[in-house]
């Protein structure tokens, strides 16, 4: 059966990338930019030194620095309204996740009528979008070339992804640098998601071959460079891997989505607001362990790529994997769900909503049920 690998992306990569800003807002005729970031990437400094390369290509300029973690549909409408008011032609999205997939969901409010939640699902954008700038400051979610949004419903209480090739960012300023401020906890969280990434689409139920050399590669990178970007964030080299995997994985899992573990920590933060990378981090072992059963033969190749010592056995092979992740999440100080603030009596409604999500659809075992997403949450306690 034929399979479509779509990747579309402009990125300009290295120390001091964003000195490109002016010269593309100039290609893009820009009159009027809006500048979209959060409180963090304010206090790293980094918001001032995009700035001020914006003011260069001598546009007016508008700041909306009201981004949040797992940023939610009123944001969104919050900021849209703002990008009409000032008639913006051109979007520069700086910082993780939360940042750029905003700004990507605003960019569709631009040229498609409201509310943003009527975009959840694959292909529900209408009409092709403005041009989007994408600056990355962690190196975990690969948002700056995904085709993917992932909102907050705070009605619903659940976290909806808008899939869309429409929505990919025009171009990426991707300096290594931007992600030096990160402290440890954020790196290891945002390095864990780029890992759970590369993990689940390897073994989607959607995965090709040319998806699965993507997210191999990258799990190779983040394996090796995670660690070393935690320990020191000043490791240039080890930063830089990272932010080179994001872009590699991206690509991967952009075309054969992912799988139980985002199902479960999206649903964790929608309910109780985890950071999006520790909430993928806590389950992911478990989940891998019982996804096993049913992919052993790709664990066993995941875990080849990554040095583990296969034995031919498949019966052993097949559960290397989730052992070394499990180690990695320990030494990297990924919290437990109840150091989380998640409590025993949490657990049932918890398991009943990840069982709505659609992106269980993806996942290599199927027919999971209330009780196995019980057992997984109880092991991640
Ligand atoms: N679009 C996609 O393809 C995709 C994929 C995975 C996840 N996501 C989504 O992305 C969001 C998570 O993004 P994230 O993990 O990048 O985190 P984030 O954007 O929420 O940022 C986490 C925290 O780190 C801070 N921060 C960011 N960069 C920093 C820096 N360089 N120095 C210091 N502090 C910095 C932020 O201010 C924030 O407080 C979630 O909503 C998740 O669902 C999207
Ligand atoms: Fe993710």
């Amino acid at each position: 059966m034929a399979s479509e690998f779509f990747a579309s992306s402009n990125v300009v990569f290295g120390k001091d990338a964003v000195k490109e800003l002016p010269k593309m807002l100039k290609e893009y005729v820009a009159k009027s930019v809006m500048v979209v970031y959060d409180a963090g990437v304010k206090m790293a400094g980094i918001a001032e030194k995009v700035l001020a390369e914006v003011e260069k290509a001598e546009v007016k300029v508008t700041v909306f620095d009201g981004v949040i973690p797992n940023p939610t549909n009123e944001v969104v409408e919050e900021a849209a309204k703002l990008a009409h008011a000032e008639e913006i032609d051109v979007f520069v999205a700086v910082g993780g996740g939360s940042s750029i997939d905003l700004t990507k969901a605003v960019n569709i409010l631009m040229t498609n009528p409201g509310p943003i939640g009527q975009y959840g699902g694959i292909g529900m954008v209408k009409k092709a979008v403005l041009p989007l700038i994408a600056i990355p400051t962690t190196a975990g979610t690969s948002s700056e070339i995904t085709n993917v949004v992932a909102l907050t419903d705070t009605k619903a209480v659940c976290k909806y992804v808008i899939i869309d090739n429409k929505i990919v960012a025009d171009k990426v300023i991707a300096d290594p640098e931007f992600t030096k401020t990160m402290p440890p906890s954020v790196t290891a969280a945002t390095g864990m998601d780029a890992i759970t990434h590369a993990v689940e689409s390897y073994i989607s139920n959607m995965a090709t071959p040319l998806t699965e050399y993507h997210s191999l590669k990258g799990l190779q990178i983040f394996q090796k460079y995670l660690p070393r970007a935690v320990a020191n964030g000043s490791d240039m080299e080890a930063r830089e891997q990272m932010m080179l995997g994001c872009i590699i994985a991206g690509f991967g899992f952009s075309n054969a989505n992912l799988g139980l573990v985002h199902g479960i920590a999206h649903t964790l933060s929608a309910h109780f607001h985890l950071a999006h990378g520790m909430a993928n981090a806590t389950v992911l072992p478990y989940v891998m362990e019982y996804n096993a059963p049913s992919c052993p033969q790709k664990m066993a190749e995941l875990a080849q790529a990554i040095g583990l010592p296969v034995t031919g056995d498949m019966e052993k092979d097949q559960l290397l994997l989730s052992k070394e992740l499990l180690k990695l999440t320990k030494e990297l100080g990924i919290k437990t769900l109840s150091q989380q603030g998640i409590e025993e009596k949490d657990l049932e409604m918890l398991a009943e909503d990840v069982l709505k999500e659609p992106v269980l659809g993806f996942n290599p075992r199927q027919g999971v049920t209330k009780e196995d997403v019980l057992t997984i949450l109880r092991k991640a306690m």
